[in-house]
């Protein structure tokens, strides 16, 4: 026989930064975080976890159909905490099948290019977690499972929930409390849109996970940002959510990513994550908000050079139909509706930088967290 049970989980796009390991083997962070999880209809990962004594006898992870090493110690990590919840159940209901035991076979698809630098690490553990969960039929809330999902990847912890999702980094040494939980759903600010600008990379930077244990070793910058910096971010940004206030959202999210790349210049040696295309990205941000005379559109960087823009619904044509305008067509737009704007009032250079720089564009919007998908 065999057992399996299926699930999608999102993308999600920090507004306040996770960058720096207090733990770096149980994945302890520095800082609280707090992230918008994105529409699965663009961006998901979609995981089938199956079990069966005809299996095996190693676990096994197919990729967008390529074999994944499954040694590594995160997925260990989430294996065996999955293995250890499972067991403490079959141990108390004597007619549960004995499935934690048995080997596992996991089967992973993204709907989006793993090519492109977006996060696929975080929709991908979070998918595991939540498909191996459901196989199990673990009892556990998307929080105790974040405490999982999070030795995966720190970031994987905040895709469990949909909305808007904080990480609060705890103080406990297990890491018991270092979770996941939901600031709002998407349904009280349902009218945030993420605009994502691919932008070509020539080369692969310096992994975060590698890029944010040196920057925590060099940087005095850092110890700052962690003190006073993100807990006052933090602080404003859940007000902002809650009373869906965007000029402060998109305030403290634009001077949260320049925060966290300052600290990556501090770091030595300098990690430069943005390029020249982001910096257009930037200006031509600024030079919108400027138009509007106020901030309608923010933008933030993870780990790479693509810019992802942050505004209201009714923003559209303004934010996302100014993009248009210098983008002009490009993948991504087809079936959005966005009236393209004149490009008068962005800066020309970065017009040009864009232009060349931007080779798609995903529009997309804040959304729910994992769904359980048909069982097969
Ligand atoms: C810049 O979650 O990928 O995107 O825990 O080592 O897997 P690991 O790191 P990861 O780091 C994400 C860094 C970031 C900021 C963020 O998502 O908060």
């Amino acid at each position: 026989k065999v057992y399996q049970a299926s699930t999608t989980a999102p993308v999600n796009i920090a507004v306040v930064k996770y960058w720096g390991k207090r733990d770096p083997k149980l994945n302890l962070p520095t800082n609280s975080s707090l992230s918008v999880t994105l529409s699965q209809s663009d961006l998901r990962t979609h995981t089938t976890a199956a079990c069966s004594s005809t299996f095996g006898p190693e676990d096994t992870l197919l990729l967008n159909s390529s074999p994944q090493d499954v040694s590594g110690a995160r997925t260990q990590a989430c294996f065996r905490e999955l293995r250890t919840l499972r067991s403490a159940l079959e141990a108390s209901n004597a007619s549960l099948p004995k499935l934690a035991s048995l080997p596992l076979r996991i089967v992973s698809e993204n709907n989006f290019p793993t090519a492109a630098g977006l996060a696929s690490s975080a929709a991908g553990f979070a998918a595991l977690v939540r498909a191996i969960a459901n196989l199990y039929e673990l009892p556990s809330s998307p929080t105790e499972l974040s405490r999982i999902a999070r030795q995966g990847s720190g970031s994987a912890c905040r895709s469990l929930f949909g909305g808007y999702v904080a990480w609060e980094m705890g103080a406990n040494e297990d890491g018991s409390d270092s979770v996941a939980v939901e600031v709002a759903p998407a349904s009280h600010w349902p009218t945030m849109r993420a605009l994502i600008l691919v932008v070509s990379a020539e080369k692969k930077g310096v992994s975060s996970t590698s890029g944010m244990q040196i920057t925590v070793a060099t940087s005095e910058l850092s110890k700052h940002r962690f003190a006073v910096v993100v807990p006052k971010h933090m602080e404003a940004m859940k007000k902002a959510i809650q009373e869906k206030d965007f000029e402060t959202f998109g305030k403290v999210t634009m001077v949260e990513s320049n925060s966290f790349h300052a600290t990556c210049l501090d770091t030595f040696p300098p990690i430069f994550y943005m390029n020249d295309v982001s910096k257009a990205a930037i200006r031509a941000v600024e030079d919108i908000n400027t138009r509007a005379g106020k901030i309608i559109a923010a933008y933030t960087f993870d780990a790479g050079p693509n810019a992802v823009i942050y505004y209201e619904e009714e923003n559209t044509d303004a934010v996302a139909g100014a993009v248009k305008g210098v983008l002009g067509e490009l993948d991504g737009w087809e079936g959005k509706e966005v009236k393209v704007q004149d490009t008068k009032a962005i800066d020309a250079k970065a017009v040009q930088a864009l232009k060349d720089g931007v080779s798609r564009v995903i529009l997309t919007s804040v959304g729910e967290g994992p769904i359980r998908t048909q069982d097969s």
